[in-house]
């Protein structure tokens, strides 16, 4: 892991579209230093969020996307073998404690519980991270912040957290913003006019009702704003539809026709 923090810094203001009181609640509770798990389904700005409250706050953030062969010197560090011998290298949750970054586990529950340990004295009064294998207890930077993102549609019981883990945290909620406010992020990002964006959510409310009752996951923001980026580039809305909307969520050919069927109501 490069430990130059600069690197880590958001130059250019992301866009994000506040929903509700969420940017005051982020603030207020990274003046506290409260470790923060953002929930919501896949596509809904969890990520985008976490980009503008770094850049809003002035603070690098380190993102590490969570897999299950991930382990904790993955996150801690390890000892290198090179030509003049040994030398530990941090890894980002070393560099982020020790630089004072907002550290941010996408995915979380995607690592093994043994893994996801690691994280717990950050997190709780102590803010400290041992590295055992070193011999060194970083105590963490003042701005040091840990921020985790979760999906509890894709919970099973043999992949959660653990409650130790969830009850270091605060949590918001993330959902598909409301209509209005969604079609203005899709206009934005994807370059379509308002009409086009209002008919894009359109279609994804009623693929939403869907949810449960044949499709796993809704039709999320990033969707629209796929469907709108073709339909921009001169894509026929209908076939920016099917590509974008429907063919990546669903095999099952009676839930194909529903959602095209959405689509033709809309285009
Ligand atoms: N409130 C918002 N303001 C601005 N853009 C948004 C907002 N919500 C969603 N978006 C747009 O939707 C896209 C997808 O959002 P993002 O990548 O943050 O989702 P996510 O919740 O992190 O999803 P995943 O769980 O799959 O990682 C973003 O790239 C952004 O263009
Ligand atoms: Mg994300």
């Amino acid at each position: 892991m490069n430990n130059d923090i600069e690197q880590y810094m958001i130059k250019e203001k992301p866009y994000y579209r506040a929903v509700s009181d969420e940017i005051e609640l982020y603030e207020a509770a990274y003046s506290v230093r409260m470790p923060m798990m953002l929930k919501g389904p896949t596509g809904c700005g969890k990520t985008r969020f976490v980009e503008y409250m770094a850049w809003k706050l002035g603070k690098p953030l380190i993102t590490v996307a969570c897999n299950e062969d991930m382990t904790a010197s993955d996150l801690v560090g390890r000892f290198l073998l090179d030509a003049s011998g040994t030398r530990w290298q941090d890894g980002p949750l070393a560099v982020a404690a020790r630089y004072g970054a907002i550290c941010y586990l996408d995915e979380v529950v995607e690592a093994r519980q043994d893994t996801t340990v690691v994280i717990h004295p950050l997190t709780d009064a102590r803010r400290v991270l041992p590295l055992e294998k070193r011999g060194e207890l970083i105590e963490a930077h003042p701005d040091f912040q840990m921020v985790i993102s979760y999906n509890p549609g894709y919970q099973s019981l043999m992949k959660d957290l653990k409650q130790s883990t969830k009850q270091r945290f605060g949590a918001l909620d993330f959902n598909y913003p409301s209509h209005d406010i969604e079609a203005e992020i899709v206009a934005h990002e994807s370059g379509v006019s308002a009409d086009t964006s209002d008919r894009l959510v359109s279609i994804a409310e009623r693929a939403r009702n869907l949810k449960g009752h044949g499709l796993d996951e809704g039709i999320s923001t990033r969707m629209l704003i796929y469907a709108g980026s073709l339909m921009a580039r001169g894509v026929t809305p209908v076939v920016a539809c099917r590509m974008t909307l429907v063919q990546p969520i669903t095999d099952d050919p009676d839930m194909r026709d529903a959602l095209d069927a959405a689509v033709n109501t809309f285009f």
